[in-house]
């Protein structure tokens, strides 16, 4: 599967296991003191992963970026902060027993997409975008995909980037477990170049390799998203005040990146890489003449242009919600859930299994049902968008 927004949250080094201790008093804000005369402020409760650098911490001579993200917004809005820890190893289960299970007011430092956990979670506006990153030396200039070619690129398991540069012959990738495995396969001469989760490269290039490396961020599917503060359901007044506080935050968020090490330039796109996707629905027979297989109703060349727009619009929801698990454009190394392989797999049964699956899931194989959450125009849309990424070929 591929790694969902929610998995960059799981991205720490291991440790002990956390206990559930707020540590109210300790970080309650100095500068929040109510006004004379007005009810003590109630405390903003956040939840916070205590060892989680460049995020969040513990320590009170580095607390991380969201922790100094969430004194400041305390600060704003004029109320205390509080901190209840929570190790986070796995994102949604940490926003289940944290955020929904009552024990904090907001998280901040979710990803701010409308899939992440469907309508439990509401979300502030973006307070900044995280996502993939190049990270190289300074003298090596990649601006597009065919820049990494006769390279070693370093990519994180079940990653995006793992799953784009499966695609393209000439890139040789080097699977690495986390993103400090990849610096480590960069620094050791092992890699050229990482294309790894950019925040954490960026704290590491920082702290451990004394600002060695050159880091890129990679605009694109799967590849950047917006982070926000993420809210129970319900507080929408607590988030409306937060978001009428933001615009004030924006100079000292993008001072706190800064001094987290955060990759803070403008992203680019590998141009190549988004070109090379478009052509990848025939690109598994490349120098196949064409044959009746690839004329079939099922290959892109035959989806009449009347029909464009229920595949844009499918497009648009496979990326947004399929594509955690099913892979940007499709695209995806693990042939069970390739959905590419739809037609080879069942041919004339595509359809029925298709509208079978999407509708009921399959729950104990991790696939869930979407009745209710898409009409069936909407995942209509999205079997014609899947038509148009089918591998040519028939039967197995
Ligand atoms: C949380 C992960 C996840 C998401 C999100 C997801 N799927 Fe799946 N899907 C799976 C898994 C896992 C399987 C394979 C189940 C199995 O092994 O039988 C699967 C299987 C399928 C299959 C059947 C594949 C086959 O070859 O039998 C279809 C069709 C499908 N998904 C469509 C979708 C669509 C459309 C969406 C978006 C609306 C979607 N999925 C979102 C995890 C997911």
């Amino acid at each position: 599967m591929l790694a969902t927004p929610a998995d960059k949250l799981r991205c720490r080094a291991p440790g002990g296991r956390g206990s559930l201790v707020a540590l109210a008093a300790v970080l309650a804000l100095i500068a929040s003191a109510p006004r004379a005369g007005a009810e003590p402020a109630q405390p903003l409760r956040l939840c916070a992963d205590p060892t989680n650098l460049p995020f969040s911490s513990d320590r009170p001579d580095m607390p991380g970026l969201y922790n100094e993200i969430g004194d400041a917004l305390g600060k704003a809005l004029n109320r205390p902060v509080t901190y209840n820890w929570y190790k986070s190893y796995f994102g949604k289960r940490t926003v289940r027993v944290t955020l929904l299970g009552k024990q904090c007011d907001a998280l901040i430092g979710l990803p701010s997409t409308s899939d992440f956990m469907g309508p439990a979670v509401i979300f502030s506006k973006p307070i900044m975008k995280q996502g993939y990153a190049l990270v190289t030396s300074k003298d090596r200039h990649i601006s597009n995909l065919s820049d990494l070619k006769q390279l070693r690129v370093a990519v994180q398991y079940e990653s995006t980037p793992q799953n784009l540069l499966a695609q393209h012959d000439g890139i040789t990738t080097i699977t690495v477990l986390s993103p400090d495995e990849g610096m480590k396969a960069l620094d050791a001469n092992k890699a050229d170049v990482a294309f790894i989760w950019g925040p954490v490269a960026g704290w590491l290039n920082k702290t451990a390799y004394n600002d060695k490396y050159e880091i890129i961020s990679i605009d694109g599917d799967g590849l950047l998203w917006p982070v926000a503060i993420g809210f129970a359901k319900g507080s929408n007044a607590l988030r409306d005040q937060v978001d009428a506080v933001l615009p004030e935050l924006g100079a000292r968020i993008t001072e706190l990146s800064a001094k987290y090490g955060l990759p803070n330039d403008r992203p680019i796109k590998l141009t190549a890489l988004t070109q090379a996707k478009v052509h990848l629905a025939s690109a598994d027979a490349p120098m196949k003449p064409a044959t009746s297989a690839e004329m079939s109703p099922s290959h892109a060349a035959a989806v009449p242009a009347s029909n464009q727009e229920a595949v844009n619009a499918g497009h648009e929801v496979f990326n947004g919600t399929c594509a955690h698990c099913h892979g940007p454009d499709a695209i995806q190394s693990e042939r069970h859930i390739d959905l590419r392989r739809l037609h080879i797999r069942y041919g004339d049964d595509m359809r029925d299994v298709f509208w079978k699956t999407v509708h009921e899931g399959r729950p104990a194989k991790g696939m869930p049902a979407w009745k209710g959450i898409f009409d069936d125009k909407q995942l209509n849309d999205v079997y014609a968008y899947l038509l148009t990424v089918q591998t040519p070929g028939s039967g197995n």
